[in-house]
């Protein structure tokens, strides 16, 4: 997508460098991440509004640190390097870094000795995240120091007549009380960006740009149900109308209804081309006798593009897919991304655009989720919908742990059911990352009346998170847990025990399998 503006964040390696964009793009001003290797031929090209240095978690006197061209600093563009960063432009001026003798993490106090456009209007004393062992014992040259700490002399410098500012705390973290006024000074005092990146603008720019690109050819997307591509079927729809042909396969691994639910929600709302395909057989014969969680996921990957190769081909002259991909997928960040990816394999459909030689549109990739949402609420989608719980690719099957057959499936669906509307009955839904139920492969022992069964455990999960990598345990009242469970216990056949996940993530996921 082209935009008028934006910030280029150049990522040395910190673990906040996603917050940083994200705060920007809250404040309406358009951001990139790029790795600290980015050539400064592609930088000039893309006419940044201003450059952002992220943190990092070397010393910039390490052998192999990463490091900048200084051209960056000549290209006339405002620069403000953060932690890390800023012990680079440092570097780059004759100053000097080292090690701190009373290293400072967390909160501590900002005392402004000079104020400048940075922190204009924040408040003296203020409260500033710090993450660092290293600080600037030697000023760089054609700097001032602008603020310091208990321990850090050196917290804030500015050298305004080339536009370069660097900051030793984190404004980006909802620590530093201050950090939004701190980024705002940046974009819109120092670089004069305009706040012009909301949902509106991009849905008006994506859908002009998909219309000249995809013209009057058709175009293809599997609409799962999820959020990422709902959203993204209405956008491409309202730029190409009855010539994108959405494909819904049920798998038979959906929750209770879901599937009808989706399909009506859609007709009542939207003119989509919405074509549903019941494949339950086909996935339930094929995961027959399958207990390995990453052979499931292997075969319902497998047979979701068989099912939907097979559908496409009904239809001719198809010469684009559309994908919901979001950012963070895209992202070609120095941080490690998610272990999860390699303890789990995600199904997604990766392989079909190469497969039947279609073109990819990708509209989200350069969004974060919450921004896919907001775009979601300005296309009219209901918000219960557009606030659903994530809900993993191969669905109930790696919730029904061992083998998986309809009637291990149904049970599941009774309880999982029961579990969410409590949530939803006490207002709880919204304040959890994701809630479900998990049939474990285990019978147990119980009484009801007066005769012995042996019958299922289920497993009760609810978790809190921000982005899915990491998770702890939702606590819950006990008369909640005790209600939830009861009621399982007495309606849903097959189920005599009912437990609840206390484990975090790491070192446990968030799925069980
Ligand atoms: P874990 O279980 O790895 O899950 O802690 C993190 C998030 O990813 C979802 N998840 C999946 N999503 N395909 C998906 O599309 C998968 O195979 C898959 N496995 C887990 C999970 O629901 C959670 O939101």
């Amino acid at each position: 997508m082209k935009h008028q503006q934006k910030i280029l964040i150049l990522d040395f390696g910190s673990q906040y460098t996603q917050l940083i964009a994200r705060r920007i793009r809250e404040s309406k001003v358009y951001s990139e991440i790029h790795p600290s290797t980015y050539p400064i031929s592609k930088i000039k090209e893309s006419l940044p509004q201003g450059i952002i240095l992220s943190g990092g978690p070397m010393s910039v006197y390490d052998e192999g640190a990463p490091n900048i061209s200084k051209e960056i600093f000549e290209l006339g563009v405002p620069v403000l390097g953060i932690c890390y960063g800023l012990q680079l432009i440092a570097s780059h001026y004759d100053g000097r870094v080292e090690q701190a003798q009373n290293r400072e993490y967390g909160k501590v106090h900002l005392e402004i000795s000079n104020s400048d456009l940075l922190l204009d209007g924040v408040e003296n004393n203020s409260i500033v995240w710090m993450s660092h062992g290293d600080l600037i014992t030697r000023l760089p040259s054609g700097f001032i120091v602008t603020a310091n700490t208990e321990n850090t002399p050196v917290c804030s410098i500015s050298n305004s007549d080339k536009n370069i500012y660097g900051l030793q705390f984190h404004p980006e973290v909802a620590h530093t009380r201050q950090g939004m006024k701190i980024i705002n000074n940046f974009l819109f005092k120092i670089c004069k960006c305009k706040p012009d990146w909301t949902p509106e603008n991009f849905i008006h720019s994506t859908v002009e740009e998909v219309k000249t690109k995809i013209g009057n050819k058709k175009a293809i997307c599997a609409l799962s149900g999820g959020v990422d591509s709902s959203v993204a079927a209405i956008l491409i729809s309202k730029a190409i109308g009855d010539n994108l042909i959405c494909i819904h396969v049920d798998t038979g691994l959906m929750r209770k209804n879901e599937s009808e639910k989706i399909i009506k929600m859609f007709e009542a709302n939207y003119k989509l081309n919405v074509t549903s395909i019941n494949a339950s057989e086909l996935f339930l014969s094929k995961l027959k006798n399958i207990i390995d969680p990453e052979i499931k996921r292997k075969i319902i990957g497998n047979t979701f593009i068989e099912v939907f190769e097979k559908e496409a081909g009904k239809y001719k002259d198809i010469e684009f897919l559309i994908q919901g991909t979001l950012y963070p997928d895209v992202i070609e960040s120095v941080t490690v991304k998610g272990a999860s990816s390699t303890i789990k394999t995600h199904h997604n459909v990766g392989g079909l655009p190469e497969k039947m030689n279609l073109k990819l549109i990708e509209p989200f990739r350069e969004l974060f989720k919450d921004e896919v949402r907001m775009i979601g609420y300005e296309l009219g989608l209901p918000e219960i919908f557009i606030k659903r719980h994530p809900f993993p690719g191969p669905g109930l099957a790696v919730r029904v742990l061992g083998e998986i057959t309809e009637e291990r499936l149904e049970i599941l669906r009774e309880a999982d059911e029961i579990f969410i509307d409590e949530l939803h009955a006490d207002n709880i839904y919204d304040k959890i990352w994701q809630a479900f139920a998990v049939l474990l492969p285990v019978q147990s022992v119980g009484v009801m009346g007066d005769s012995r069964t042996y019958e299922n455990v289920l497993a009760l999960r609810a978790v809190t998170s921000t982005d899915g990598m990491t998770a702890d345990w939702y606590r819950f009242d006990n008369s909640f847990l005790e209600k939830v469970s009861n009621r399982i216990i007495r309606n849903v056949r097959g189920v005599n025990r009912v437990v609840y996940d206390i484990s975090s993530k790491p070192p446990s996921t968030i799925e069980w399998e």
